[in-house]
């Protein structure tokens, strides 16, 4: 019944401003006390729970950019435009990669009924690894996009010998990437697709879906959490767990053709699978 009181004492206040009136109120206090204990709560939640800390970072806007992409920017500005650089330090893990990537890729192109080998186009490219050792060998020409100007020029020495069969360098952040309509054999996007929030990669997706011709596939090869996202405030990406993972696809438009889980890295690495995807036949 306290409170009771001290509203009705202040009861001659309440003709006044909201806000005059609340500062002496129990009605305030309460207010108070909530929106304290609602605010421990939330800070709770953004330590303990990856994705509300995602959520406050991807929605967030500073100078005109998402916080979650200008952070990833300022990582990648310090990272040496080299293949050491594109593996994260794991340069050991390049090899294994390659070959597991180009035996997947075998299955579902060249032959009849599968992906043509005319264009192919490398998303989140880096300097170009993943082109010069899967995409080139097979493809008539390919093309980079990546959000770093300075891996893209590099790209163009570190590619030289099969420079002339890349088409076209393209700089930009795949969030606002557009693929032309219908162009490529296959689309390939590695270790890139964690460092775009879900609604910006169900979009990209399904605007890479758009951009193949009949019978192209989109290659996803990334890190799979073993158990619910993760998110990494050091180079500003979120891993994704499988059942997340195959809902943004399935959000996209896109089937699951194949998947495979990478042999070959050590036991204590996140797992890291490649699927194949296609349009999803409509209902
Ligand atoms: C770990 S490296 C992988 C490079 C390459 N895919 C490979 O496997 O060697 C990640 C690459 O993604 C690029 N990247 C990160 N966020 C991006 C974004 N939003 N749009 C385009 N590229 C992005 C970085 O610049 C970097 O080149």
């Amino acid at each position: 019944m306290a409170h009771l009181g001290a509203h009705f004492a202040f009861r001659s206040r309440w003709q006044k401003t909201d806000h005059e009136l609340c500062r002496h109120s129990m009605s305030f206090i309460l207010h108070k006390a909530i929106r304290h204990d609602f605010f421990q709560s939330y800070l709770f939640l953004l330590e303990k729970i990856p994705l509300v800390k995602l959520y406050a970072l991807t929605s967030q806007v500073i100078d005109g950019e998402m916080q979650f992409y200008a952070r990833a920017k300022l990582f990648y500005q310090e990272v040496p435009a080299t293949e050491e650089g594109m593996m994260g330090n794991f340069i050991e893990l390049s090899n294994p990669d390659i070959q597991a990537s180009r035996e997947f890729l075998r299955k579902f192109v060249g032959g009849p009924g599968k992906a043509g080998t005319e264009c192919a186009l490398d998303c989140g490219s880096g300097i170009g690894r993943v082109s010069k050792h899967v995409l080139l060998p097979i493809f008539n020409s390919v093309e980079l996009v990546d959000m770093m100007e300075s891996f893209l020029l590099e790209a163009q020495n570190y590619l030289r010998v099969k420079g002339d069969k890349v088409e076209s360098y393209h700089c930009y952040g795949l969030q606002e990437f557009t693929p032309p309509l219908g162009r490529y054999d296959v689309v390939w996007i590695q270790w890139v697709s964690g460092h775009l929030t879900d609604k910006d990669l169900i979009a990209f997706l399904s605007r890479c879906r758009d951009s193949l011709k009949a019978n192209g596939v989109i290659i996803l090869k990334d890190n799979v959490a073993r158990e619910s996202c993760v998110f990494d405030l050091v180079d500003s990406s979120v891993t994704r767990d499988m059942a997340t993972l195959q809902s943004l696809i399935q959000q996209s438009g896109l089937a699951i053709l194949g998947q495979e889980m990478q042999a070959g890295f050590p036991e204590q690495c996140v797992p890291v699978w490649t699927f194949a995807l296609h349009g999803a036949a409509q209902p």
